[in-house]
């Protein structure tokens, strides 16, 4: 493709994303309020890195911004006089109708990513202004599939994505956490642990995928009658851990 992304404020996720979309050969403009974290994308022959923020937007085509929620009305409006081309933000809670009012822009993107963008493997929602043209949006989900799945959503869902998706690889590494103790305390080294449970849950996850099958069918399927799976069940339940864990979702969306 021979469209340019500005990337503004390549943190965490932004810098993530930009290493994913870098690594494909995207051509790529990326401006930081820090020069450190663009360091790593000197070696890219097709990566500029800049301290402009307004240069960068009035270079790409399209425009991503990474910055933290309480640090976007500043850098909006740093940019809404030289924005032409269309926005897509990670901003978690910043609404459409609130990004035009700052920016008197129309053509706007709202994105919600997860921490496995670091590895390609995103789940990732958006939200679309009906001003975003068809190719436009097929260039937009294009960058999307560059670090995982996505799936378009209305804004009302916006909150509970987060606390589903957001949220969740906290809450699975508590999970993770736990089963580890729980496989040393029985005699196995630590880092065996993880490397078993991180295989276990990457196939768990695509058994679900392919299968369809409804998560209680599949762990039916491995309890036996009086079997060690559905002793283990009833300890987690002696929890109420299925309550637990939708309780943690929507106290976390509620907090969106
Ligand atoms: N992390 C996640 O899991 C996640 C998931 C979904 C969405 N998000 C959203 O992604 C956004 C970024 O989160 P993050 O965790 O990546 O934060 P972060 O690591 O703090 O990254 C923010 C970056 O923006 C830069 N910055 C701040 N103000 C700037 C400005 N005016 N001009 C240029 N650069 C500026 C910061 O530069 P400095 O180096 O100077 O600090 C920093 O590198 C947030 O809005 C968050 O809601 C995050």
């Amino acid at each position: 493709m021979d469209k340019k992304i500005a990337m503004i404020g390549v943190g965490n996720m932004g810098g993530a994303i930009a290493m994913a979309l870098a690594k494909k050969g995207y051509s790529l403009i990326l401006a930081n309020r820090s020069l450190e974290k663009l360091e790593k994308f000197k070696s890219f022959d097709q990566v500029k890195i800049t301290q402009d923020n307004r240069k960068a937007c009035q270079e790409a085509d399209y425009i991503f911004i990474g910055v933290k929620p309480n640090q976007a009305d500043k850098l909006m409006n740093e940019l809404k006089d030289v924005l032409q081309k269309p926005l897509i933000s990670m901003v978690m809670g910043k609404s459409l109708k609130q990004m035009e009012d700052i920016l008197h822009h129309k053509k706007l993107v709202r994105i919600m990513p997860n921490t496995p963008a670091q590895v390609g493997e995103s789940m990732t929602a958006a939200a679309f202004s009906k001003e975003v043209t068809v190719e436009e949006r097929q260039d937009i989900e294009e960058f999307l599939g560059v670090f995982g799945a996505y799936k378009e959503i209305s804004e009302d869902q916006f909150s509970a994505f987060c606390a589903l998706c957001g949220c969740m690889p906290a809450f699975i590494d508590l999970f993770i956490e736990g089963a580890s103790d729980g496989g040393v305390y029985c005699g196995l080294k630590r880092q065996d642990t993880y490397e078993f449970l991180s295989q276990t849950l990457k196939g768990v996850a695509l058994l679900l995928d392919e299968t369809k099958k409804h998560p209680g069918v599949l762990k039916d399927e491995v309890t036996s009658p009086g079997g060690s799976t559905i002793k283990g069940v009833q300890e987690l339940e002696k929890g109420a851990f299925r309550s637990l864990v939708s309780q943690a979702v929507i106290t976390s969306a509620k907090n969106s």
